[in-house]
């Protein structure tokens, strides 16, 4: 039985939708209905950060569903209550509070909802950027700086504006470096806050470190951000969606640059469960928390919170701290880069490959290193590398491709040789697609 015809299938013309099924999985890999075995190279939608089938939490999901498998925020629920704690305590929001949503873009929508009645704008302007990705809702969507679906979601009517994005490959700020681009683009976060007036801002919203869009923003920009917002009063969201839990080498992306860069208020979602069950979340700083504590939240979703999402939330945790995988993840990230430098030297289509502050690499692919012409204009995905990963399907082994971007996110449990074999595989790859290109 194949879905194909009853399903309608997200982020894809429906017609061209044939892909195969998958009836399970173990570590990084995938088992294919028809037998075969699939190296999974980005998490599936960057999310899966424990592997498939992880035996802590199919345990936990187990134990939960025979205890209890539901209740609303109506009332209390335990392995919500332990979430939430050990949230509060890994981050460092001390006397904050969260907010449990399905996924990222609810969670996203409040984070913003949250902010506005927090800073008493209910109207307040939300900053956003563009070449990001905050989810397919509606005002996720207007928040998103997605070129694919920009020209239908009316940003400005939910009082979204966008700055440029700190990409300093293509620096939109024309700098002479990436620390230079980072805070340029902070700078224009700040500019755009004082156009509207700090009194008509609420928050500015932005993934702190690595985004799918494949920016990766330098060093100097969220300690920017974070001054530039504090000194005007204004709320500062981190999306740590797709960045937390080891994808860019710490619990949350924004903890690479210490105390000085902690947000306002921070969304999670992905790898808070290892993907095992759906679960988002708002994790709210003490000053947030205490400006709405006395007002009424009209806000929740039904399954906000789930128990079964959040007993697989409290055993992901647990398999990250006692697996070693947030370190782990920053070492074999540096290694990771390391090798794609190699890669580099040996083809001239990949101009630059960034990222590697955990297990999350981008590969950029151009026709020509000095003018930097991508390989297809963005956002269309070039026919040679949608050649090259059906190929690499076919080999057994799932790259994520966007653009001119390959999108490196294994599960951080992936061993050492099952990452070089899908390095060497790109490798023969990229000198049979893209042969002229080849340097050695
Ligand atoms: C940074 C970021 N924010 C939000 C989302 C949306 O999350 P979800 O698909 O769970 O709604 C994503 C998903 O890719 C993401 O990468």
């Amino acid at each position: 039985m194949t879905e194909r015809d009853d399903v309608l299938h997200s982020w894809c013309v429906q017609s061209g939708w044939n892909a195969p099924t998958v009836v399970g999985g173990s570590g990084a890999w995938l088992h294919l209905e028809d037998g075969r075995r699939i190296l999974d190279m980005s998490s599936l939608a960057e999310c899966s950060n424990l592997g498939h089938q992880h035996p802590r939490l199919i345990a936990a999901i187990k134990r939960q569903v025979d205890e209890l498998c539901f209740v609303t925020n109506a009332w209390g629920a335990k392995p919500r209550a332990e979430l939430a704690r050990r949230l509060l305590e890994l981050s460092g929001f001390t006397g904050g509070r969260v907010f449990f949503t399905n996924g990222g873009a609810d969670a996203n929508e409040h984070a913003v909802k949250i902010a506005r009645m927090a800073a008493g704008k209910p109207d307040g302007k939300v900053i956003a950027r563009d070449r990001s990705y905050h989810g397919a809702t509606r005002l996720a969507q207007a928040l998103s700086g997605d070129s694919r679906t920009k020209s239908e979601s009316n940003a400005e009517a939910l009082g979204v504006s966008h700055v440029p994005p700190p990409y300093a490959y293509r620096c939109p700020f024309a700098s002479t470096s990436d620390g230079q681009c980072g805070e340029l683009a902070a700078a224009a976060v700040a500019q755009r806050i004082d156009e509207f007036g700090s009194e008509h801002v609420a928050a500015v919203i932005m993934e702190p470190n690595a985004g799918t869009n494949g920016v990766v923003a330098p060093d100097s920009y969220w300690p920017a951000l974070r001054h530039a917002t504090a000194q005007r009063g204004v709320w500062l969201i981190a999306d740590e969606v797709m960045s937390g839990f080891g994808r860019c080498g710490e619990w949350f992306a924004w903890q690479r640059q210490g105390e000085a860069a902690r947000p306002d208020l921070m969304t999670l979602a992905k790898g808070l469960t290892g993907a095992a069950a759906p679960l988002g979340a708002v994790v709210l700083s003490r000053e947030v928390a205490t400006r709405i504590e006395d007002q009424m939240l009209y806000t929740g979703l039904t399954y906000c919170g789930h128990p079964l999402s959040c007993a697989a939330g409290v055993a992901a945790l647990a398999a990250y701290e006692d697996e070693g995988l947030i370190a782990s993840s920053r070492r074999r990230g540096a290694e990771l880069l390391a090798d794609l430098r190699v890669l580099q030297s040996r083809h001239l289509v990949i101009g630059d490959v960034r990222g590697g502050h955990g297990l999350f690499a981008v590969i950029e692919l151009v026709s020509d290193r000095e003018s930097r012409d991508p390989i297809a204009p963005w956002p269309q995905l070039a026919p040679a590398l949608k050649a090259l990963s059906a190929e690499a399907m076919a080999e057994g082994v799932s790259f994520a491709t966007r653009g001119n971007l390959v999108l490196l996110a294994p599960p951080l449990v992936i061993s050492e040789a099952e990452l070089s074999h899908a390095l060497s595989l790109l490798d023969r790859l990229f000198a049979k697609y893209f042969p002229t290109s080849k340097t050695g």
